[in-house]
């Protein structure tokens, strides 16, 4: 009896997590570009973050399933994380990821045009081309002076970046991919 109640559990948990998978390729291959950010310019990332001593606030505009969001929170427990998607499904992973991690990320489903940017301090995107030019004059009009916006791939197309940090790996920079570009804001 025991263990056809444990074959039964055990047969629920792996349909349950099959479902989970399915939706999370499926949201994957339909929505678009979800790419986390790689393992060279994290460290990249880290390195900037650790500079920017009073800064108490960061970023991430489109988080996808939170893996950059969580593992900063982790290096950088003070910060305060915030960690936006429109992808209901991808925002639901990540807040599964960070409850499993035990990091307490602010996770938002919005669009990122519809969030509030004045208390930014560190700003960070990976988002597709053509989104740039308009999330270029969102930052202008509302961070604060001084505040860091790192843009990782896609840049600015007036805003002149302070810094560009190459990715190491010869085949990300032929096809021109993980460069990032860090802006300040004057
Ligand atoms: C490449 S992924 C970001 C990966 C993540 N920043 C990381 O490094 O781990 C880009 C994400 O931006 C989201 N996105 C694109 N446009 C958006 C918008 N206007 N508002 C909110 N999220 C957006 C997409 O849904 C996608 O999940």
């Amino acid at each position: 009896m025991i263990s056809l109640f444990f074959s039964v559990f055990l047969a629920a948990i792996i349909v349950i997590l099959f479902i989970f998978w399915l939706i999370f390729m499926v949201d994957s291959v339909t929505r678009g570009h979800d790419l986390p950010t790689g393992r060279n310019q994290r460290k990249e990332i880290f390195k900037i973050i650790s500079e920017q001593k009073t800064a108490q606030t960061f970023y991430d505009l489109g988080c996808a399933h939170g893996a950059l969001a969580v593992r900063i929170k982790g290096k950088f427990p003070a910060l305060s994380v915030y960690a936006i998607d429109m992808g209901s499904v991808r925002i639901f992973f990540a807040k599964i990821r960070a409850f499993v991690l035990r990091k307490k990320v602010n996770f938002i489903c919005a669009d990122i045009f519809n969030v509030d940017l004045s208390q930014a301090d560190i700003v960070y995107t990976y988002l597709w081309y053509d989104i740039m030019p308009a999330l270029e004059k969102k930052l202008q009009k509302e961070l604060k002076p001084g505040a860091i916006v790192v843009t990782n791939t896609s840049s600015f197309l007036n805003w002149k970046p302070i810094k560009e940090i190459a990715p190491p790996d010869k085949a990300s920079q032929k096809v021109n991919i993980e460069t990032l570009f860090v802006y300040r804001k004057e």
